[in-house]
Formats: structure tokens, C-alpha cells, sequence
């Protein structure tokens, strides 16, 4: 019933608009006397002191998290990542030790490839830590340490606050394993975690693009196709705004890195094609910000209809903005955790203008328990 999705005419939007909520109850207690603390740890201190190797793997939207959590962990602790999605993993030879951390994200905690990922890195003695939003479930049981979302269930097949959750999880164990390590100290540590802890705000402030989104999905509900480009963090940004399409609105849509236009993509720009483009912050980082202008540049000259995700008061990017939709200036990493947030509206509004059904989207599941 309508009361059920909380007055709207499906449960994605309700759950949209619950994530500065869902973010609220991720950080909750997870930053204790000044440290991080996880749900579950079997391992102890030196075992994550230890680690000089982490592998995340995961499956559909949660892997696109894990891709930003290569961002933050390299960049903070200093130690290399790989991001892969489970199906591939689990079938290769990774070279895997005592040493080797494998993040393994998960919605449910059920996912048959990320289950068996988890269970091929036991067998090569690597630590096993699972970011999961289901109390016990299968991964969290088989793995050393856990972390859960606390986002609250989901109906909506398709991942919406679990993704934000997941990035906010992912990004707490990123400063785990800084802590422990002592590449950042406790004060450093203290102050990302504020950051992070200002966030449902700046995501609660995002939700006033939702009217200006659904009319643009509304416009381009007849569209051939929708392509997404991002730079750094907006790139996997960019991969989870085409997924949503494809699950939602069975449009072709793509997510490019915009560095690699010329090598492709280009040839794809013809008039009025919709391409949706995740700016990065003109002040935070103004070498991809101009970069990313000559990219909008271009694809505008070929005829692309540019849809901006942009940072309030980016002036640079208004007259290269078919349409522009503001969200707030943040920090660098953090910012996937607003910008996705017009991209999942977008892809619901599609769909639900093409007359499917959102919350149950035609051949898929909300958790793939059997390959
Ligand atoms: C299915 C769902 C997606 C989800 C993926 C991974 O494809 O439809 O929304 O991202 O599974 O699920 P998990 O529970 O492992 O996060």
C-alpha cells in the first residue's frame, strides 16, 4: 500500500529518502575513545596491523562500492588494493597469504559468488572481513571480522541506501586499517570520522534535487540510451548510474571513464543523446575539474544533451549544462555519497515513465543465492 512506502508510489523513492538515515545508523557506534571499532573482530590488532594486501570482492552494486574503496584505503593507509568482482575471483589463482585482508561486501550476506570468494581465500589462509546488512548471514559467519550497514531492510530490488551504506562501511574499515597501521593517528582518524558523521546532512540536503530530477526523467523517458562519465571517485559513480538504469528502466546505459572518451565512447555522441556527467570539485580538484570541462566540451559540440551533476557554485560548468543539478561541496571521497543520489531518482523516474514496475524489476533478484 501507499502507506507502506511511506506516501510514495514505490519503495525505492522511500528508501532513497531514508539514507541520511541509513548513513545515521552505519556510523553509529563505530568510532569509540577515539578508534574505530567493527561489529565482530576475530582477529586481533597485529593480524590487522599485518595486512599489506586487501582484495575487495563483490557482485552488482555492491562491487561499485568496493571500487571506491580502493580509493580511500590506498590513499589512507598505504597498502594496495584490488577490487574484483567475486564471479571472477573465485575462479582464478589470486595470489593470496596470511597478510592478505579480502574485504568481501555484500547487501545480504547471501550472494552465492561472493560467498564462494570468501570461502577460496579461506582455503589460501587470507583474513576475511565481510560489510554486510544482514544480521548472521552466511558470508559474516565464515569471515573474521565484520562490519554491518545498519541500513535497515530493503524492498526495492534494486540497491539504493545499502550502496551509500556500503561506501560509508567501506570507508570506516579503510580507517581500521589506518589506525592500526599508524599511518594516520588517532586525532586524523577523528577528524575523517566527523567528515563522514556530516554527511547524512549533506545527503538529506541532496534530496531537494528529487523534484528536479523526476522531471528530467520524465524528459528523457523515450531515450535510446543514456551515457555516464566520471573521473577518480565519480567514475565508479558513473558505472552505478548506468547499472540503475539497465536494472530499472532496461535502457542501454553506459559508465565511461571520461579519460577514455577518445579511445571509444565518442563515436558513440549523435544528437540529443543524453550523457550524464559527474563533475568533480572545482576547488577540491581543479585539474580533473578542467579536464572534465573539455570533456563536456566536446561531447556538447557532437550534440550530446549534457545532464551535470555539479558542486553548488560551480560556475565554470553552466553554460557546457544542458541541465545542471547542484549537490554540496564536500570532501573528495566522500562526495559519490551525494552524487549518486539524483543518478538512483533518475533511473527510478525512467522506469517509472516507461510504465515498469520499480521495486521488482522484470528478471531480476534481490539476492542471487544460486549461479
Ligand atoms: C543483486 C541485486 C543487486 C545487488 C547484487 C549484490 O543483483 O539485485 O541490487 O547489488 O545482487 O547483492 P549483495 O546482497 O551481495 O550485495
Amino acid at each position: 500500500s501507499a502507506a507502506e512506502k511511506g506516501g510514495h508510489d514505490y519503495f525505492m523513492l522511500k528508501e532513497i529518502e531514508e539514507q541520511p538515515e541509513a548513513l545515521e545508523n552505519t556510523l553509529r557506534g563505530h568510532f569509540v575513545n577515539g578508534g574505530i571499532v567493527l561489529d565482530e573482530q576475530r582477529m586481533t590488532e597485529q593480524d590487522l596491523r599485518d595486512i599489506d594486501k586487501v582484495f575487495v570482492v563483490a557482485c552488482g552494486t555492491a562491487y561499485h562500492s568496493g571500487l571506491l574503496a580502493k580509493y580511500a584505503i590506498e590513499h589512507w593507509c598505504r597498502i594496495p588494493v584490488e577490487v574484483e568482482l567475486a564471479s571472477e575471483f573465485r575462479y582464478r589463482d589470486p595470489v593470496l597469504g596470511r597478510d592478505t585482508l579480502v574485504v568481501a561486501i555484500s547487501q545480504s550476506g547471501e550472494t552465492a559468488d561472493t560467498l564462494e570468494a570468501v570461502r577460496h581465500a579461506r582455503t589460501q589462509r587470507a583474513r576475511v572481513l565481510a560489510i554486510c546488512n544482514t544480521n548472521g548471514a552466511q558470508i559474516p559467519r565464515e569471515s573474521d571480522a565484520v562490519l554491518y550497514t545498519h541500513a535497515g531492510p530493503e524492498i526495492g530490488v534494486a540497491a539504493t541506501k545499502t550502496f551509500l551504506a556500503q561506501i560509508t562501511a567501506n570507508y570506516l574499515v579503510g580507517l581500521a586499517l589506518a589506525q592500526a597501521r599508524g599511518t594516520k593517528y588517532s586525532d586524523e582518524v577523528a577528524r575523517e570520522f566527523e567528515e563522514l558523521a556530516a554527511m547524512p546532512q549533506a545527503v538529506r540536503q541532496t534530496l531537494s534535487t528529487v523534484e528536479q530530477v523526476r522531471t528530467l526523467g520524465r524528459e528523457l523517458a523515450d531515450s535510446k540510451a543514456v551515457l555516464f562519465l566520471g573521473r577518480h571517485v565519480g567514475y565508479p559513480v558513473a558505472l552505478e548510474g548506468a547499472l540503475k538504469l539497465k536494472e530499472l528502466a532496461y535502457m542501454h546505459a553506459e559508465g565511461f571513464a571520461a579519460g577514455e572518451l577518445k579511445h571509444g565512447p565518442i563515436a558513440l555522441i549523435e544528437d540529443r543523446l543524453p550523457v550524464v556527467v559527474v563533475m568533480p570539485s572545482a576547488k577540491g580538484r581543479a585539474l580533473l575539474h578542467s579536464k572534465m570541462l573539455s570533456n563536456i566540451r566536446e561531447i556538447q559540440a557532437r550534440g550530446a544533451r549534457t545532464v551535470v551533476i555539479a558542486e553548488e557554485g560551480d560556475e565554470a560548468v553552466r553554460p557546457f549544462a544542458d541541465e545542471l543539478i547542484e549537490i554540496p561541496a564536500v570532501a573528495t571521497l566522500l562526495q559519490p555519497l551525494v552524487s549518486t543520489v539524483p543518478l538512483q531518482v533518475l533511473a527510478a523516474e525512467i522506469a517509472r515513465a516507461r510504465g515498469y514496475d520499480v521495486d521488482k524489476p522484470r528478471n531480476l533478484a534481490k539476492s542471487v543465492t544460486v549461479e
